[in-house]
């Protein structure tokens, strides 16, 4: 199901921390960071929190640059973006600045929750959206991007939203803003909370920018561990787009497709890449990438293959298809954007025999195009 993309957006003390203990909001920026805050809420199509950042902070999350706005009108936007926030309970104060100020408002809440947030919030003009027994969060931003239209989705808090989409790899990028305070407080709000994240304690997230802003320091980080079984991550889509962009690296061939690929351990780390006719002629993408791993290393078991095309399942130039060559070096999760055409080979089914022996096969349609790509010549 396609999903907005998600930027996870906080500032965060120097100890990892969100806010104080105290009644008033903690402020961890200064003024040229709201500035750089009001500039991605422009850009972005809709802005959430959680029900506990409305309650502690009150907050309006506006665009509050009316430059910004006019440009947004001008580009056939609305002034504002979408608020959105998530209630389990639908416990809101209709008095919250949230619901007087800006544009659009929903809420996202349990069946349960429902109820009491359409009475607290009657006459509002609201939108209550259940989503089921529980929060769902795939249900959540699938809905934003399919009922809503929203494609740029900037969250910014509180610290149990923000770990629910790491955890759930669900955010596509965190921007910090890393603030020159030590807060100290052993029950101040935490940035990220305890659990199990992506590619366990060891993985790491690729740092994308640096910058300093006033005081504070901007982070920009994309997480990198794969998703696990045939559920995809946002991680999976970057991965997969990189692939596709390998398959444009591919000498030229009116006989055989243009593919990229790339093999990651479930922490993240890119073991190897690879595409078609990459090492000889005959090569293809999963084949070039895997030949560059040492066979039997111990992170293959558990690794995905990003590959922009199906394996394929039969071959006349090699003795062994990319489906068995994948199974045989132990790989067990493949995420692709393409089913292979009967351009070269009638009903080829990788993915079948992937999954036949046990691999988990995710296709990501949303690729396809990407995937396709340098292969039009082939029409
Ligand atoms: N420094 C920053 O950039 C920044 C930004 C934002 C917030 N903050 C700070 O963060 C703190 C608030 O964070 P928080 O973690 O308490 O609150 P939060 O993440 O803003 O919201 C948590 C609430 O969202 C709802 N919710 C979220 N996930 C849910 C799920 N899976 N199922 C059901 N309900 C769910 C629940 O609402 P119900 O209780 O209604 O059921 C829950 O109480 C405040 O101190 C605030 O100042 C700091």
């Amino acid at each position: 199901m396609p999903h907005p993309y998600v930027l996870l957006s906080a500032a965060v003390s120097l100890d990892g921390r969100l806010d104080d203990t105290g009644p008033e909001r903690l402020l961890l920026s200064g003024p040229a960071d709201f500035d750089r805050v009001d500039e991605v809420r422009a850009d972005s199509d809709a802005i959430l929190v959680g029900a506990g950042t409305l309650r502690a902070d009150n907050p309006r999350l506006l665009v509050n640059s009316a430059e910004r706005r006019a440009a947004r009108v001008a580009a056939g936007r609305p002034a504002y973006p979408l608020k959105v926030t998530v209630s389990g309970t639908g416990d809101l104060d209709p008095t919250a600045n949230f619901w007087s100020t800006g544009g659009e408002k929903v809420v996202y809440t349990t069946d349960e929750g429902a109820v009491t947030a359409a009475e607290a919030l009657h006459g509002l003009g609201v939108d209550v959206v259940p989503v089921g027994p529980g929060l769902d969060w795939r249900a959540v931003l699938t809905h934003l991007h399919d009922v809503r239209g929203v494609r740029r989705l900037m969250v910014e808090g509180g610290g149990r939203v923000h770990t629910q989409l790491l955890q759930q790899g669900l955010a596509d990028e965190l921007q910090l803003a890393l603030a020159p305070l030590v807060v100290g407080q052993p029950h101040a709000p935490k940035l990220f909370g305890d659990g199990e994240y992506p590619g366990g304690p060891r993985n790491r997230l690729r740092l994308i920018e640096t910058r300093p802003v006033g005081d504070v320091v901007l982070m920009r980080y994309v997480p990198t561990a794969p998703g696990t079984g045939p559920v995809p991550s946002a991680a999976d889509h970057r991965w997969l787009a990189l692939a596709c962009e390998l398959a444009a690296e591919c000498p030229p061939s009116r006989t055989a497709f243009s593919v990229g690929a790339v093999v990651v351990a479930a922490d993240g780390t890119e073991l190897a890449r690879g595409y078609s006719r990459e090492s000889d002629p005959l090569a293809h993408a999963e084949e070039a990438a895997l030949a560059k791993i040492e066979p039997g290393d111990p992170r293959l078991p558990a690794a995905t293959v990003y590959s922009s095309l199906e394996p394929c399942a039969r071959r006349a130039s090699r003795p062994a298809p990319c489906a068995r060559l994948i199974l045989d070096a132990g790989v067990r999760r493949v995420v692709t954007a393409w089913r292979e055409p009967d351009t070269f080979v009638a009903a080829a089914d990788g993915n079948g025999l992937l999954a036949a022996e046990g691999a988990d096969v995710v296709v990501l349609p949303e690729h396809e195009s990407a995937a396709k790509a340098p292969n039009r010549h082939l029409n």
